[in-house]
């Protein structure tokens, strides 16, 4: 069984942005804080995996194994999971083995780990890939990197209901539209699916184009079948993926302090930074009120910050 318990229901608060740009220009945020739906299966990433387990769980797998970074928020909410919840996780890794805050965690969560150099992992998507996992764990359910996919994008439908239910609670009767970081698009797909075009979706991308999001996001509406989609992928990765630069480290600390709201700099650092250029460039009009996805990821922060 690798679901949660009927009684664990993740929820997230819906919260008034208050930064003195947004005022300026009388544009309305509303945060969907997912960093603080657990202090560990934290962000958008319970989302994506929810219909994997459920998967998993319908053919009797008696855990998960899956791919990530020495950094991944995937893995380490995977991991987490496994933990919580009392199914078996194996973790493939990019790279050579190496400790990092995310990797001790792995560990401490009990995931069992397999470092697969840089060229075995860039063997991810080549067919049989999986063949020798699943011979080696023939009980353990895979899922592709980040839980991204159709099943990916429909656990993440879950979650207009969740900002509608919160609606009344930040003073509003509905939205202008929804902004978010994209690494694979999976959980913007969702909420794209969930809108069927009744809002659209922005999704600030976090990496460059050629990592194929806007492909990506096109298979999965396709895959499902939709047929009203409204959504825009804007630029927000200031170069490459995890680069950061001092503005942007700058403009975290300053939106920290002023809001009260952790950053990271790889996902909602830089999409917050996306959205302030677009509000100051004029892209919305005044009066104008959006949801920006908070997809946490924090975890993943003390990789950039180490303790002085
Ligand atoms: C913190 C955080 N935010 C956003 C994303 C992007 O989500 P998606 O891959 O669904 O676009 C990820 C991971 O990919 C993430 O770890």
């Amino acid at each position: 069984m690798l679901l949660p318990p009927s009684d664990w229901l993740p929820s997230a608060p819906l919260e008034h942005l208050n930064l003195d740009w947004l005022t300026m220009a009388g544009i309305d945020v509303a945060m969907l804080r997912l960093d603080l739906i657990d202090p560990l299966i934290s962000g958008n990433k319970w989302f994506k995996l929810i219909d994997h387990f459920k998967a998993a769980d319908l053919i009797h797998a008696r855990g998960i194994i899956s791919l990530g970074g020495a950094h991944s928020n995937h893995l380490h909410a995977l991991a987490a999971a496994g933990k919580r919840f009392g199914f078996r996780t194996v973790g493939l890794l990019r790279g050579h083995p190496q400790e990092t805050p995310t990797v001790r965690d792995l560990q401490a969560f009990g995931m069992q780990l397999h470092w697969l150099g840089y060229g075995g992992y860039r063997a991810r998507h080549e067919p049989g890939f999986w063949a020798p996992w699943q011979a080696q764990y023939p009980d353990l359910y895979p899922v592709a990197e980040g839980g991204g996919g159709l099943p990916g994008a429909r656990g993440c439908m879950q979650l207009k209901a969740m900002v509608g239910a919160s609606l009344a609670r930040v003073g509003w009767s509905d939205y202008d539209g929804w902004w978010l970081a994209c690494g694979t698009g999976t959980t913007l797909a969702g909420l794209v699916l969930a809108e069927a075009g009744a809002h659209p979706v922005y999704g600030a991308l976090a990496v460059p184009e050629d990592h194929g999001v806007a492909q990506q996001v096109g298979r999965i509406v396709e895959e499902a079948g939709a047929n009203t989609v409204v959504y825009e992928l804007l630029d927000a990765s200031r170069g490459g993926f995890a680069r950061v630069d001092p503005l942007l480290l700058e403009f975290i600390e300053q939106t920290e302090q002023a809001s009260g709201v952790p950053l990271e700099p790889l996902y909602t650092g830089k999409a917050l930074l996306a959205l302030k250029q677009h509000v100051q460039a004029g892209t919305f009009a005044r009066g104008t009120r959006l949801i920006f996805v908070h997809t946490g990821g924090l975890q993943g922060r003390r990789g950039f910050n180490p303790p002085t």
